[in-house]
């Protein structure tokens, strides 16, 4: 039986899985570690409000085991040493220089890691990849740990990939669809495997835990994400046809889900998938095709990150030529957060579609119901250095920029209103009393990225609305 686990990386990941583990397994003293010691101390924190990921039902369990069997702390070398199995949740975003640059998997903190685990350990471990990674990845992390590690100390390594979705990391990891575990299918392999299938065991039913060797597990999980984000542009692909025929894409969506065999899950219509994984996931799989060869599977699943690419731009494209000018236009943003219900703003559409509305001269008040505002100028800078504009363009593109802490704030005095982020607040916006309140003579433009509002309402009040996909909509 396991006693003691270290999880390397308190992230979206790291965090919410241990606390769970903890919560179900109290006699499992877990330890996270990680190399960012303010991100330590805020979960360390009295205060919830300073922890870094915010998930429902996270804080609770944070505060029933935390000190008793769910500790924070950034003294690594102590907890692996001490360990008996090491959970890898560190980041692995896609690599920006070197080979594979803009599509392979950065690796580097997972062989950090994996050297410091062989370095310092003086007893036998179990390494579990939590962190997604390449197919093949433990090959890799074994040649690592060779040449590093004490003669006498073994390690073997298991994959148990996450398919946890920010905003509902809890749900998800209470009542996992599955849990996959992949091993060398040798004796101490499986019984690695099994290890972990007994800690798993203390609340997902056996059938669910899904047991393969270890690259088919690797591989799943970048199939998983790349099926799910085929899905989304799937939809989104054929938004652009629906506008263009007069067709709605919430009832091709519907029409198309009710087959069983497709399933309704995932055919939403947006601006774009946001989110740190999809397509950083993606182009990896794309640079592993290549690797071995396989040109037209690679181009094929490439596609699909074409496309959100495309939908962005289409997306400004429609929001341009319907306002006609976007110079001094005022214009608000409904939603940072790649999608409701998290603090998470990595890889949003709010991004891109936002950097090109104030380039292209507009002015932009933003709102986003838990997004941080220091993020989201962070976001914008980020994004508009990568178009190689200089600090003092940039200063000056910020500076048609407001960042609002009330939806009413940022709802006031516009020409326009975008919706990018479905959180729920949106859906319940009082439009009848926000015309009667409204001062200029002109009601805003309304651009409805995520299909949320009530268009035939909104109509019927006289404003110009425009839904994605929506062949129905009076603005065009
Ligand atoms: P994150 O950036 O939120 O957290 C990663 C943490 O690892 C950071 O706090 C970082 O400081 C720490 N870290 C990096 N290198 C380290 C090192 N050498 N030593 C100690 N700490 C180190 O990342 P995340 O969103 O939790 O994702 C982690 C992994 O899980 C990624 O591979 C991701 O693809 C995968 N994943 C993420 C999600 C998600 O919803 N975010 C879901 C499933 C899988
Ligand atoms: C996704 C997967 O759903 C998880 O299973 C996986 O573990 C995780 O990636 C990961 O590996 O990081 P996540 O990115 O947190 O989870 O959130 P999703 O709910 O998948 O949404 C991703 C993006 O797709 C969001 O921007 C969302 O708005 C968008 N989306 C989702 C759509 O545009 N349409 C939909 O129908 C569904």
């Amino acid at each position: 039986m396991i006693k003691k686990i270290c999880c390397i990386g308190a992230g979206y990941v790291g965090t919410p899985t241990m606390a769970v583990i903890a919560l179900k397994c109290p006699n499992i003293e877990i330890t996270v570690v990680d190399s960012n010691k303010s991100r330590i101390e805020a979960w360390n924190s009295s205060n919830s409000n300073d922890f870094p990921v915010k998930e429902t039902g996270l804080d609770d369990i944070i505060n029933v085991v935390r000190n008793k069997n769910l500790f924070f702390s950034s003294d690594i070398e102590k907890h692996i040493d001490e360990s008996e199995m090491i959970f890898l949740a560190v980041n692995t975003p896609t690599k920006k220089e070197g080979k594979g640059k803009g599509f392979a998997a950065d690796l580097t903190n997972i062989d950090q890691c994996a050297k410091q685990i062989a370095i310092v350990s003086s007893s036998d471990k179990i390494i579990v990849e939590k962190s997604t990674l390449p197919v093949r990845t433990a090959e890799r992390l074994k040649q690592i740990i060779n040449k590093h590690k004490q003669d006498d100390v073994s390690f073997e390594i298991i994959s148990n990939p996450e398919f946890l979705a920010e905003g509902t990391a809890i749900r998800d990891l209470y009542k996992s669809d599955r849990v996959l575990i992949g091993s060398d299918q040798t004796n101490k392999g499986l019984a690695a495997m099994e290890s972990l299938v007994k800690i798993y065991k203390n609340w997902i039913p056996e059938e669910r835990i899904i047991k393969t060797n270890i690259w088919s597990s690797e591989l799943s999980k970048l199939a998983s994400n790349a099926m799910l984000a085929q899905r989304i542009s799937s939809i989104n692909s054929l938004s652009a046809l629906t506008e263009k025929t007069g067709a709605k894409i919430n009832e091709l969506s519907i029409a198309v889900g009710k087959d069983n065999r497709i399933g309704d899950k995932f055919l939403n219509v947006s601006p774009g998938f946001g989110g740190s994984c999809f397509k950083k996931d993606i182009l990896n799989l794309v640079y592993i095709c290549r690797q071995y060869g396989l040109e037209e599977v690679a181009e094929y699943w490439h596609q699909v990150v074409k496309i959100n690419d495309y939908q962005r731009k289409r997306i400004f494209n429609i929001i341009n030529s319907s306002l006609k000018e976007l110079k001094n236009k005022r214009i608000s943003i409904l939603g940072w957060s790649f999608k409701k219900d998290t603090n998470d703003t990595r890889e949003s559409s709010s991004i891109p579609i936002s950097s090109d509305l104030i380039i292209n001269g507009a002015s932009l008040k933003i709102y986003d119901p838990l997004a941080d505002k220091k993020q989201i100028i962070q976001d914008l800078t980020t994004y508009l250095e990568s178009k190689n504009l200089d600090l003092k363009e940039i200063t000056c593109l910020l500076s048609q920029v407001k960042i609002n802490n009330t939806l009413s704030e940022c709802l006031s005095n516009s020409n326009a209103i975008i919706v990018l982020t479905e959180w729920d607040e949106f859906r319940q916006i009082d439009w009848q009393s926000y015309k009667l309140n409204f001062v200029d003579n002109v009601l805003p433009h309304i651009f409805d990225t995520r299909n949320i509002l009530d268009i035939e309402l909104l109509k019927s009040l006289e404003y110009k609305v425009l839904q994605i996909g929506n062949g129905d909509s009076n603005i065009k």
